[in-house]
């Protein structure tokens, strides 16, 4: 299952946030910059169709910096397999474990995201960033046309 993790907050006032957000395993630093409502991995030109990342061998673990930004997960040994996860700024890591399909739209003025991933020794850029489209992959199709997502919505004020 997905988590939200929480992190120290050593000052956090009105003009001053200062914070530990380290994921201390982690081994990657990802900084993903969405300037308008973005759509990352993009639908499909043709059709649309939503299309998701998934990795194998890495944990994603994605803290919005600025912004807000709201992710698709589905991953079939959940009891539920499909959730929605809405990420505001400064609030809580989401960690989404290997073998999830993610997808995420930014807010209309866009997001910053921080993933300090963790990758397996085996991960490597090209295995780990393949685009899968919902239209080649029938159960994931199936999964975001006939169920609603559960929505969590996560930020710390
Ligand atoms: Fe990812």
């Amino acid at each position: 299952m997905f988590e939200l993790i929480s992190y120290e907050k050593f000052r956090d006032t009105k003009d001053v946030r200062f914070f530990d957000i380290s994921v201390n395993e982690s081994n990657y630093r990802d900084l993903v910059i969405h300037s308008g409502p973005a759509v990352s991995p993009p639908n499909d030109e043709e059709f649309k169709n939503w299309q998701f990342y998934i990795h194998h061998n890495q944990e994603d673990n994605l803290l919005a910096i600025s912004g807000g930004r709201t992710f698709f997960l589905v991953n079939f040994g959940w009891d539920y397999p499909f959730y929605k996860v809405r990420l505001e700024s400064c609030g809580y890591i989401l960690r989404i474990p290997r073998g999830t399909f993610h997808r995420s739209v930014s807010d209309q003025n866009g997001s910053i995201v921080l993933n300090q991933a963790i990758r397996d020794k085996e991960g490597t850029v090209e295995s780990e960033f393949k685009v899968t489209n919902s239209k080649d992959n029938k159960k994931l199709l199936d999964c975001i046309t006939n169920l609603e997502p559960r929505f969590k919505i996560y930020s710390v004020k």
